[in-house]
């Protein structure tokens, strides 16, 4: 239950990618007690009025799981005629990243609530980032003070996420998709508990870290 007057939180969790980086379904990898899937659905279900889980084409098990497609965007999509149209915000959250705090939750819809069209959460980059062209020649070199690597859960005004997705558009988050569009998107600050799997290393931190939990040292 999201407890937020005069709001209906849906969140739209996304689980149906191949891991070509991993070398497989990173979100079925066992975590604890659970898969990578399992604890972010959990964890998201705890503040959110429904859930959605998103997953492979052909393995779609029981209410509340529909079909994804074959970008984000798409299986985001699929995702969202999945959520009632009595949701008025609604969160996207990666299947990969298994450690979702309440802090952030609310954070990002807070921001909503407070008039955001979408807000994600954000980490300060440790390292210097260039822009290159395609032949690896630095085009620019941003202030890092002014760059944040952004993380999910992503909630929006179910309007505004709505119509970005009724454009086919393609993004690597949501939040792209709102930009392009001319909505107003926030940066809250993120949590690196929020770190997203995507190669075996991260997945040994994860391991590492869902078992300092269960031995409640995080
Ligand atoms: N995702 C999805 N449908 C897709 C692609 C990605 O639901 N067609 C989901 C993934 O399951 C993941 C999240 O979007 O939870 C973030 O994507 P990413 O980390 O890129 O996962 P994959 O696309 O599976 O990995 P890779 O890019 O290495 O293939
Ligand atoms: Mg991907």
């Amino acid at each position: 239950m999201s407890h937020i007057e005069n709001h209906v939180v849906w969140t739209i969790v996304v689980a149906a990618g191949s891991g070509t980086r991993f070398g497989g379904a990173k979100q079925f990898a066992q975590l604890g007690a659970g898969t990578v899937v399992e604890w972010a659905v959990h964890e998201v279900g705890k503040w959110s009025d429904g859930v959605v889980v998103v997953v492979l084409p052909g393995s779609v098990l029981s209410d509340g799981q529909v079909e994804g497609g074959s970008t984000r965007s798409e299986s985001v999509r699929n995702g969202l005629k999945a959520v009632p149209t009595e949701a008025t915000i609604v969160c996207v959250h990666d299947a990969a990243r298994p450690f979702v705090t309440e802090t952030v939750f609310s954070r990002v819809v807070n921001a909503v609530v407070n008039g955001a069209d979408g807000a994600v959460p954000g980490i300060e980059v440790a390292d210097t980032v260039k822009v290159i062209d395609a032949n690896g020649q630095v085009v620019s070199t941003p202030d890092r003070a002014t760059l944040r690597a952004v993380q999910t859960p992503q909630a929006f005004r179910a309007e505004m996420l709505r119509q970005a997705h009724d454009h086919d558009l393609q993004g690597t988050d949501d939040a792209a998709i709102v930009e392009s569009l001319g909505g107003k998107v926030v940066v809250v600050q993120g949590d690196p508990l929020l770190r997203k799997i995507t190669s075996r290393d991260d997945l040994d931190w994860a391991r590492m870290t869902a078992h300092k939990m269960t031995e409640g040292e995080v």
